[in-house]
């Protein structure tokens, strides 16, 4: 199935967000397959950020993902790079919607709380980038709940 990156940055860790993140995407039907609270190196942060390199505001986004730790996780399931965009909301809070993360924790586009992967070939990149050790192997007894699979009594 589909996978994604997504991280809590400094901000969300601090302000006590990392449940209230973890809580949206489990209740929504995602599994957690890699989960890591990390301080991250400089040199990391630009790599991580590095299509952004030429932006104005590079570095001090930079400065902004390494003033703290940061939950860095990845969470798979159906379509889940575009619904893990949408419960992310809109980069700069203020156009976020309400019901999303960044449109109810959120003001400023420099303090946005979390990172979404924002394609998939991207979420692939980011996931070897910051899970060289590779992810858990699990698969959750709900999942015929919640995806429509072949439901069978033994198995459940
Ligand atoms: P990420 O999920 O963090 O990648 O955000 P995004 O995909 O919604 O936006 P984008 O990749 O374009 O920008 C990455 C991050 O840079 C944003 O989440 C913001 O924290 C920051 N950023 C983007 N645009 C601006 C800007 O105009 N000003 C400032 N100060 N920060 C910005
Ligand atoms: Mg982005």
């Amino acid at each position: 199935m589909e996978q994604t990156f997504i991280m809590i940055k400094p901000d969300g860790v601090q302000r006590g967000l990392i449940g209230e993140v973890i809580s949206r995407f489990e209740k929504k039907g995602f599994y957690l397959k890699a989960m890591k609270l990390v301080n991250v190196e400089r040199s990391f942060a630009e790599k991580h950020y590095a299509d952004l390199s030429s932006k104005p505001f590079f570095a001090g986004l930079v400065e902004y993902i390494v003033s703290g730790p940061v939950v860095a996780m990845v969470w798979e399931g159906k379509s889940v790079v575009a619904t893990g965009r949408k419960i992310v909301g809109a980069t700069n809070p203020l156009a976020a919607e309400p019901g999303t993360i960044r449109g109810d924790f959120a003001v400023d586009i420099g303090r946005n709380v979390i990172h979404g992967s924002d394609s998939v070939e991207n979420g692939r990149k980011e996931i070897a980038l910051w899970f060289p050790e590779g992810l858990a192997e699990w698969q959750s007894n709900q999942h015929p709940w919640i995806y429509e699979v072949l439901l069978c009594r033994s198995a459940i």
